[in-house]
């Protein structure tokens, strides 16, 4: 059952979490398989003379998110909403919201977000719409917000709101991850560890697309000093984190670069009738051998790995191994729906090698040599053959193995 949870985080300013926690979604997006569910986190900062808003919540959610912002205070009372990023998982909810507040407070965004907000809910949405430029700031209730764009990240119209005065960062979806975290914010360092591979998911599925936009992001952010000195990072969904702010951001660095944890090989294979994993067997012994450790996800009549969970592993991977039956003069269904994700998601430099089988005739190993040299990962060697691996195939892939391996150290 989808909840709500409300915590002050701290009190001067006066700062209240609202987090939504959306354990029925299944595909966020319509896309991204998510069984671990996501929260959609707003924020109200009470001040003196103004109640600021940031960010809202799902359509869906629309009255929970109203009965606990009302238990906080009046809606009428609140002068300003903030949008730091419009995608309606955080503005939904905006309609009914301008409702209960009488279209009293003024809207804060970029003009891209004015625009999409038109879009998405009416002129009668951005009749007092204030836009903001990069940079810009804003005096509020006595405190000064500044607003600083993040294009990409995941929107053109993404930015995130600095108060200066207090060093937090409002970042949207900037920062955040997927699941349902026990707690509210990183003071639990096993909830953080259990929640950060949701965030790589996250970022992969969402804005992996723009993984470079992540890291020139925050190293404006880092450059503008607000990384380092933020006393806390409070993102659109997920943890908030109050406890080591910036480690949020070091590992949206990360992830949007790419960085390989050590020896992590990524295996991702299709075998309908034992003909590719008798190869992908070889392949996983080398790999042990050579004291990799590899991470499988294969699809077979018995299985089949959610794509979005593949993706959340690319970019902590050394390098990928990708092994696909011919079927039908193609690549695999399964491989080619996977593989064609990773291209547009997670194309980072990083070696990858093909290994493919067939009955009559080899064509997905040479399809997806295509694929991979168009893209920014590299290609070290395709090993196709037919049927059942010989001792000659065998011996091939063992020493194409060992190219991977030399190639990604
Ligand atoms: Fe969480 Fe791009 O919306």
């Amino acid at each position: 059952m989808v909840k709500t949870r409300v915590e002050k985080l701290c009190t001067d300013p006066e700062i209240y979490i609202i987090r939504v926690d959306d354990d029925e979604i299944k595909y966020f997006e319509a896309a991204w398989y998510i069984p671990e569910g996501i929260t959609y986190n707003a924020y109200l900062v009470k001040l003196d003379g103004a109640n600021v808003l940031v960010d809202l919540t799902k359509a869906d959610y629309t009255d929970l998110f109203l009965e606990e912002l009302k238990k906080l205070v009046d809606p009428k009372e609140i002068t300003h909403v903030i949008l730091n990023h419009t995608e309606p998982d955080h503005s939904g909810a905006l309609p009914a919201f301008l409702e209960a507040n009488g279209h009293r407070a003024q809207l804060i965004g970029t003009a891209f977000a004015r625009n999409l907000v038109e879009g998405f809910y009416g002129k009668e949405a951005v009749k007092n719409f204030k836009v903001v430029k990069d940079g810009e700031e804003l005096s509020i209730g006595g405190k000064t917000f500044r607003f600083i764009t993040i294009p990409w990240v995941h929107w053109p119209d993404s930015m995130i709101t600095y108060l200066v005065e207090d060093k937090i960062i409002f970042g949207c979806d900037a920062g955040g991850g997927y699941s349902i975290p026990e707690t509210i914010d990183d003071s639990d360092e096993e909830v953080v560890k259990r929640y950060l591979p949701y965030v790589t998911k996250y970022i992969v599925t969402v804005i992996g697309h723009y993984h470079k936009y992540i890291v020139q992001s925050i190293n404006k952010l880092k450059k503008l000093g607000i990384v380092e000195e933020a006393k806390m990072i409070l993102p659109g969904h997920g943890l908030a984190w109050c406890k080591n702010p910036k480690r949020i951001f070091e590992f949206y660095e990360r992830v949007g670069a790419g960085v390989p944890e050590k020896d992590k090989v990524l295996v991702i294979y299709d075998s309908m009738y034992g003909f590719v994993e008798r190869r992908m067997k070889i392949v996983i012994d080398e790999l042990k051998k050579l004291g990799k450790k590899p991470v499988v996800y294969r699809f077979t009549d018995k299985e089949a790995p959610a794509v979005s969970d593949i993706l959340g592993e690319v970019p902590s991977a050394e390098a990928l191994v990708i092994g696909a039956s011919t079927y039908e003069a193609e690549i695999h269904p399964t491989i080619r729906y996977a593989l064609l994700e990773i291209l547009d998601k997670a194309n980072y430099e990083k070696p990858v090698l093909i290994v493919g089988a067939y009955g009559w005739g080899g064509v997905a190993g040479r399809k997806i040599e295509t694929l991979i040299t168009r893209s920014k990962f590299d290609h070290v060697a395709t090993i196709e053959s037919k049927g059942m691996p010989t001792e000659e195939d065998e011996a091939k892939l063992r020493e194409a193995v060992r190219k991977l391996v030399e190639w990604s150290s």
